[in-house]
């Protein structure tokens, strides 16, 4: 299995190096969701998402050779602005673990600075948006030091990998539109290691796809994801669900490739109620909808059967809504989004995003 190990990927003693970096990069909504996972972060099923626009992590990375211990991760991490002992207990951590992939990280002292777009306490998990980032910022440390990664696709593809080690999800944050995560027998060089991108082979209405988050509940999840995904091991629809994903991604990208919004709504909308119907039947079992998410759910169906307009809801793993729909209809939905859904709001907290073009270097 390719891993990247490279011992070459090391300074020589007493080097000078210095340098900075910054990455912004987004974070990305799944339409087939990942559910579950097996050995180091690999998914027991594929995925796809679309790439978001105005929800994103920027990551400034300062290196130098002035480090003070050996053999240690030495960095110091600002988030917004203020240093953040506990988010560099993690980095330090992660940073350790792909050290084999990138020797050189142990050479070098790093001043990180990360701020996202979103508040932090919106409940938008950040984790794809700032380990897409912070990958991408390593992955160019490693091109200015040794010139390995300076074509695009190497760069997007290693970031991806690496994102992964991070936090799943992030890997499929790396590219234009839309990416696909996890071997699938319709695709053959989708993989299990990394995200591959897929905006261009869907229907470029999807390219200017809106998807307003609904702020439902801004407080931190009761069950984080990481222990929603081990408690599929012992759930009793596991084995099934993973084929249904398999299925649903089948039919999925089929539908995005026609551009046939119908069947993209049915299975997008199925998959959001599944993820959570999975939650529900774990054991122990737990519920992370809220009566809002539910108001919501049948306000939107109300008012597409109403209307007959394409617009469809998703969900991460929390009560908050993400609104999906073409840019074509915006007017249209805009009155019943501000009237209907708003409201139902914790502090009337939306963000406007829109499916995007992926992580911009700064
Ligand atoms: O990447 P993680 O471990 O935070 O898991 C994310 C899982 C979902 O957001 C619920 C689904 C997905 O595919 O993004």
């Amino acid at each position: 299995m390719m891993d990247y190990k490279n011992p070459a990927l090391t300074l020589p003693e007493n080097h000078n190096k210095q340098g900075v970096i910054s990455w912004k990069s987004p974070s990305n909504i799944a339409l087939v969701k990942y559910w579950g996972k097996y050995g180091i972060q690999l998914p027991r099923n594929p995925s796809i998402s679309l790439t978001l626009d105005q929800a994103y992590t920027e990551t400034k990375m300062k290196y130098t050779s002035q480090k003070t211990k050996d053999k240690e991760i030495d960095i110091e991490f600002f988030f917004e602005g203020k240093p953040n002992e506990a988010f560099a207990a993690k980095i330090r951590k992660f940073m350790l673990s792909i050290s084999d992939i990138f020797p050189f990280i142990l050479q070098l002292k790093f001043i990180i600075h990360s701020e996202n777009s979103f508040p932090h306490s919106s409940g938008i998990a950040s984790s794809a948006s700032s380990m897409s980032a912070l990958s991408l910022c390593i992955c160019s440390v490693e091109n200015e030091l040794f010139g390995t990664l300076s074509d695009q696709k190497s760069l997007m593809e290693k970031a991806s990998y690496v994102s992964r080690l991070g936090s799943g999800s992030a890997c499929r944050s790396l590219f234009p539109h839309a990416s696909i995560w996890g071997e699938t027998a319709v695709m053959n060089k989708a993989s299990n290691l990394f995200g591959i991108p897929y905006g261009d082979e869907i229907d470029p209405i999807f390219h200017s796809f809106h998807d307003d988050i609904l702020i439902v509940n801004q407080g931190e999840k009761p069950v984080s994801s990481r222990a929603g995904h081990a408690l599929m091991e012992g759930n009793d629809y596991a084995e099934p669900r993973y084929q249904q994903a398999n299925d649903r991604l089948a039919r999925l990208i089929d539908a995005m490739k026609k551009g046939d919004l119908e069947t993209f709504g049915i299975i997008t909308e199925n998959e959001a109620l599944t993820l959570h119907a999975l939650m529900m039947t774990s054991h122990p079992a737990y519920i992370l909808m809220q009566p809002n998410s539910l108001e919501m759910i049948n306000r939107i169906k109300t008012f597409r059967e109403e209307t007959n307009l394409p617009i469809y809801f998703t969900l991460d793993a929390g009560p908050n809504i993400h609104l999906l729909y073409p840019h074509h209809i915006y007017d249209k939905v805009n009155p019943f989004i501000q009237s209907e859904l708003i409201p139902l709001c914790e502090d009337e907290m939306i963000i406007r995003d829109q499916v995007g073009q992926g992580p911009s270097k700064l």
